[in-house]
């Protein structure tokens, strides 16, 4: 069969010569990539995995056993509105940038190679997660969430390479040539070059994480370069199955640790004890924090007067669109105490989206409270303050408790192990990954989902192994 047949698309890939051509260099690579750095020792092996072959309602997921290097990654962007106008910023209402503007070329380059590069890179940190999945439903699961991050990372190569020529190609070779955690060649942000080696680090990973990635999105979905948010926009749909593996994980590992507390101590039982979830949420909901940049920004602004990121639901939730005179308050540290400081809204746009994603996770937190007040229990699990344990940004510079206090880089230190994973809690956690592959049977330290895949029972066998 024609390569550019196997590969679904709504981009008109059959007659784009151009795209072919840097296709079919690009594509062997990925391939290879995929090998290489994709799920370690399954991929000779059917998965139950659901494709989009189109972006109808009825052709965006298709369920069926594909093994993995046979999943058909496509191009997809949400079908054109007649008329698109820039939505926000400087340029409101002109006609949206069909092509790159020259004088934004630059920016939109680093917009899209930074979304794109943490596709692969989450990939590459759950590589060997398969091993020790707790049941053959997780295991499908973590594998559909790794198909699909290759496949957004086709949708960012796709505009790299129709948009930006030579250097987009350029940049597309280099997606696949960084690796998570190497030093030499690191992934772009912080959070996707931390460790994903166990369980307990996907769910939160992929509850905090991966949210991060649908407040870029959603930013991006609004961009006045229509082919990003158009792009975007159909990311979005594949996005939500990801944080539902996050937010559902970690209901189903509350439940378990609530039940076995009533039995004595979770530990001693083969659960994770509530106080090392709390950690790892600790941990990882403030990397993810990182990933919306500094508080306070010229990029936003210049982003946004530009039209190219715009705001959380730009415009559904606002009527300004111009955003030239408001201001935005916000606590910066200066002498030595945490203070509030007023500045222009437009530098203030990253700490903006920062504030939907704290509130979006919130709601995560009240889920998994409810399961533990309707297990009986009184203990219940938080957000840290926004400023703790920060590595971009205003709060980077200076060291707060899990509460927002100042306190010494010392006194940090020592505390440090009161609120983030210690290496023996992290030993601990790995002690209980033993794989559980027989179908209908599942880890003693997570319960069993409310239900399967797409109305198939939690015993079908999602993986054939
Ligand atoms: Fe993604
Ligand atoms: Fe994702």
């Amino acid at each position: 069969m024609n390569l550019y047949e196997r590969i679904p698309n709504n981009v008109n890939l059959s007659e784009d010569k151009k795209l072919q051509r840097a296709l079919e260099k690009w594509l062997p690579n990925f391939l290879d990539w995929w090998q290489e750095m994709g799920p370690d020792g399954f991929q000779t092996k059917d998965v139950y995995l659901r494709t989009a072959i189109s972006v109808e309602p009825d052709g965006w997921a298709n369920f069926d056993y594909v093994k993995m290097p046979d999943y058909r990654w496509g191009i997809f962007l949400k079908p054109a509105a007649a008329g698109a106008t820039i939505g926000f910023g400087d340029n409101l209402g002109q006609p949206a940038y069909q092509e790159v503007p020259g004088e934004f070329r630059n920016s939109l380059r680093r917009i899209i190679v930074t979304q794109g590069d943490t596709e692969p890179a989450s990939v590459e940190q759950q590589r060997e997660l398969g091993k020790t999945c707790p049941s053959l439903y997780d295991l499908r699961n973590l594998f559909q969430v790794n198909v699909e991050e290759g496949r957004h990372l086709w949708a960012m190569v796709y505009l790299l390479q129709r948009y930006f020529g030579r250097d987009g190609r350029d940049e597309a070779d280099a997606l696949l040539e960084r690796r998570s955690g190497n030093p030499d060649k690191p992934r772009i942000l912080e959070a996707f070059n931390q460790p994903c080696d166990d369980w307990l680090n996907f769910f939160c990973f992929t509850m905090f994480t991966d949210r991060d990635g649908k407040y870029q999105l959603s930013a991006l979905a609004e961009s006045g370069f229509e082919p990003l948010a158009r792009t975007c926009q159909f990311m979005l749909t594949e996005e939500a199955h990801h944080m539902f593996v996050g937010d559902t994980g970690i209901n189903r590992l509350v439940k378990r640790t609530a039940q076995l507390m009533k039995e004595g101590d979770p530990r001693e039982l083969g659960g994770i004890p509530l106080d090392i979830i709390q950690k790892h949420i600790n941990f990882w909901f403030s990397y993810s924090l990182d990933l919306f940049g500094g508080e306070i920004s010229s990029n936003s602004a210049d982003f946004f007067a530009a039209g190219l990121k715009g705001r959380y639901k730009e415009q559904e939730q606002y009527e300004d669109h111009l955003v030239a005179e408001q201001n935005f308050t916000m606590k910066v540290v200066a002498d030595g105490q945490v203070k509030e400081r007023e500045v222009p809204m437009r530098n203030a746009l990253n700490e903006v989206l920062r504030g939907e994603y704290v509130r979006d996770c919130e709601k995560g937190l009240a889920r998994w409270n409810k399961t533990l007040a309707e297990a009986g229990l009184s203990e219940r699990l938080y957000l840290p303050n926004p400023r703790f344990h920060r590595h971009v940004g205003e709060y980077a510079t200076h060291a707060f408790d899990i509460q927002g206090y100042l306190i010494t880089a010392e006194e940090f230190e020592r505390r440090k192990s009161e609120w983030l994973p210690s290496i023996e809690d992290r030993e601990y956690v790995r002690s209980l990954m033993q794989p559980v592959t027989e179908p209908g049977k599942i880890a003693g330290w997570i319960a069993p989902p409310a239900s399967g895949v797409k109305g198939k029972p939690f015993e079908f066998e999602y993986v054939r192994l």
